[in-house]
């Protein structure tokens, strides 16, 4: 066997959402604060225009790259909406963002590059830069600075062997995202090291309290150090589908294409042309964004009425980090203590690098939520009970 692939992590995540399937086979009402996706159904629109792509026999490969209709539609929308200056020529569609992630680390780094990664993190990065054979360097950020990353830290953390920085904003699984002043200084210290980044904005859509999102490659010349990741997982429903992509400079993009060539060859026809009708709805994005802006503050609301928890209040995402230290317990010992004697499932904050946080999702109906609540206070209540006796 291959010690990379022996190297590799089964996640904490696994461990709890295998736990919370169980319980729900079994008949347990359970309370599903671990989703990593959105629960509402695929819109219409989206779906219609994928089986008219069955029913018109688009079912053969497309160029490795994504059809051009798609790719130039994309680029339409990175102009537009985040200011980066792209072309369909800078694009490649890929089987979901995660693969986007894959394919841009991998052909980055050669073997022994460090790859400053900040935490928490999104579990599958780690995992990633080890298979591609990097180095991974863990960053850690404080609480006390909201878990965002402070450009003087990061000065200091990025050394001669550093080759790429990973940035994840709106992030998973704290919530928090960067203002423009905030992004800009971390910029600026990129620039000057002479080092690519890696811009997961996946969760770019769900963005509340009416910030908005300021993508990395739009600052001057950061597109041609930027590898932009994105898709339509989350904003649309659509982590089925397998449909994400990334953006990067044309000579990067050619060599990048290669590996996809030889690896899925192109994402699904039917997926792509799905993809393109969800650019042509704006209004599903308003929608979806205040849905989970109402869910948020429901949850928000929630947490803070909850002994010994302190949420911070989530940006953007559909995730809110708690700092549970005041219970005592360890974050897999309170998420697995809440799921096996409440039949509440949440993620503890091991799998993301950092200990004594939960991370819980609202990505589940504001009646779900407020039942949730309930059963973490009834928690929380008893373990300080049974440690007083
Ligand atoms: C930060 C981040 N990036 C990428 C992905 C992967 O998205 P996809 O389903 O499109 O592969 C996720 C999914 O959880 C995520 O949270």
């Amino acid at each position: 066997m291959n010690p990379r692939i022996i190297s590799l992590n089964q996640s904490s995540t696994l461990k709890i959402t295998a736990l919370t399937k169980k319980l729900e086979q079994e008949g347990k009402d359970v309370i599903n604060f671990a989703a990593g996706e959105p629960d509402f159904d695929t819109p219409s629109f989206i779906k219609d225009a994928a089986k008219q792509a069955i029913d018109n026999g688009f079912t053969k490969y497309t160029p490795s790259r994504g059809t051009i209709q798609l790719r130039e539609k994309i680029a339409e929308k990175l102009q537009q909406e985040n200011n980066i200056p792209a072309t369909f020529k800078n694009i490649i569609v890929t089987a979901g963002a995660k693969y986007a992630v894959f394919v841009a680390i991998f052909s980055l780094i050669n073997q022994g590059d460090e790859v400053l990664l900040p935490s928490p993190y999104w579990v599958s990065y780690p995992e990633i830069i080890k298979l591609a054979g990097g180095v991974l360097r863990v960053f850690p950020t404080k609480s006390t600075d909201d878990f965002k990353i402070k450009a003087e830290d990061l000065e200091k953390a990025i050394t001669p062997k550093t080759k790429v920085l990973i940035l994840n904003y709106p992030s998973n699984p704290t919530g928090v995202t960067y203002s423009y002043q905030e992004i800009e200084a971390i910029y600026k210290v990129v620039k000057d090291k002479g080092i690519f980044v890696v811009s997961d904005e996946i969760y770019e859509k769900l963005i509340y309290d009416g910030r908005s999102h300021i993508s990395f490659a739009s600052f001057p010349g950061a597109a041609d150090f930027t590898v932009t990741i994105n898709g339509f997982s989350k904003t649309y429903s659509m982590t089925g589908w397998r449909i994400g992509y990334l953006v990067a400079a044309e000579k990067l993009i050619n060599e990048i294409s290669k590996m996809i060539d030889h690896t899925t060859s192109c994402t699904s026809s039917i997926s792509q042309k799905g993809a393109q009708a969800a650019l042509d709805n704006k209004e599903w994005q308003e929608f979806i964004k205040k849905e989970f802006q109402q869910r948020r503050d429901c949850l928000w609301e929630g947490l803070n009425s909850c002994p010994k928890i302190k949420p911070i209040k989530s940006q953007g995402t559909f995730y809110m980090f708690c700092d549970i230290r005041d219970t005592g317990l360890s974050s897999m010992d309170f998420a697995s203590g809440l799921l096996e004697k409440h039949l509440v499932s949440c993620i503890p904050a091991d799998s993301f690098g950092s200990q004594g946080f939960i991370r819980v999702s609202f990505a589940t109906s504001i009646d779900s939520i407020k039942k949730g609540i309930i059963r973490i206070k009834e928690f929380i209540t008893k373990t300080n009970g049974e440690r007083l006796l």
